[in-house]
């Protein structure tokens, strides 16, 4: 089983993975707890190349659509893809649908196109599940300075707010298009009423196998 994790900056991913990752490890799951980009060790240096906000010669916008690609096809044929085949039960921080809401909704790049670089780069592989933790920007910056010391946001993080509402929206609209992969579950709420709704989301999708 694949299950991905999707949202804005903030919106608890990263939480949220650890907290299912403990509970199905005490349910007897083999997990693997991964995310895009830097899942891998190719893909730490990719991650840097986007996410630094203090290098010379920032990516374009469509060199860095090409390099969330990199990763994400590195990532699949080394990583995901030989884990689902032992059948260890992947969580994902992050994938293809985080390049349709940020290269797509909000940079603006073509989403059919994105769709099809993406079916190419994964070999087609679909999450079972995706988990859309929706949530005001703001409201997920705000969380992410608190916890940070020091007020250094990464590249992409430090787009205006505008960009983030788009990646927001962009989120709702791919959950309308494929509502019975993706589920949104409001994450303004606590950290725990958030791990009830995805354990949930989890156990429908047991009931659907
Ligand atoms: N439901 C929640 N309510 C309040 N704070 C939260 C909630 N979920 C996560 N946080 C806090 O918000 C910050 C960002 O969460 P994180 O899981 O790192 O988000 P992401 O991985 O989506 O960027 C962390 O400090 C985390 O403890
Ligand atoms: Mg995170």
């Amino acid at each position: 089983m694949f299950i991905t994790f999707e949202g804005v900056e903030g919106s608890g991913k990263s939480t949220q993975i650890k907290l299912l990752e403990n509970h199905l490890i005490t349910k007897g799951y083999n997990t693997l707890v991964t995310r895009q980009p830097g899942g891998s060790i190719l893909g730490k240096n990719i991650r840097e190349l986007i996410l630094d906000p203090e290098q010379q010669d920032k990516p374009s916008d469509l060199a860095e659509m090409f390099l969330y690609l990199a990763d994400r096809s590195h990532h699949i044929e080394t990583i995901i893809e030989p884990a689902l085949r032992s059948n260890v039960l992947v969580l994902c921080d992050r994938y293809i649908d985080s390049h349709l809401a940020y290269q797509g909704y909000a940079r603006g790049f073509d989403l059919e196109k994105l769709q099809l670089l993406n079916s190419i780069a994964t070999k087609n592989i679909i999450p079972n599940l995706t988990i859309v933790l929706d949530l005001n920007p703001e409201e997920g910056l705000r969380r992410v300075r608190y916890e940070r010391e020091q007020e250094v946001f990464d590249r992409i993080e430090a787009e205006k707010i505008e960009f983030h509402q788009k990646v927001r929206n962009g989120f709702l609209k791919l959950a309308e298009k494929s509502p019975n992969r993706i589920k949104i579950i409001d994450a303004s709420n606590s950290l725990e009423q958030v791990h009830h709704h995805i354990i949930n989301s989890f156990e429908q999708l047991l009931v659907k196998k």
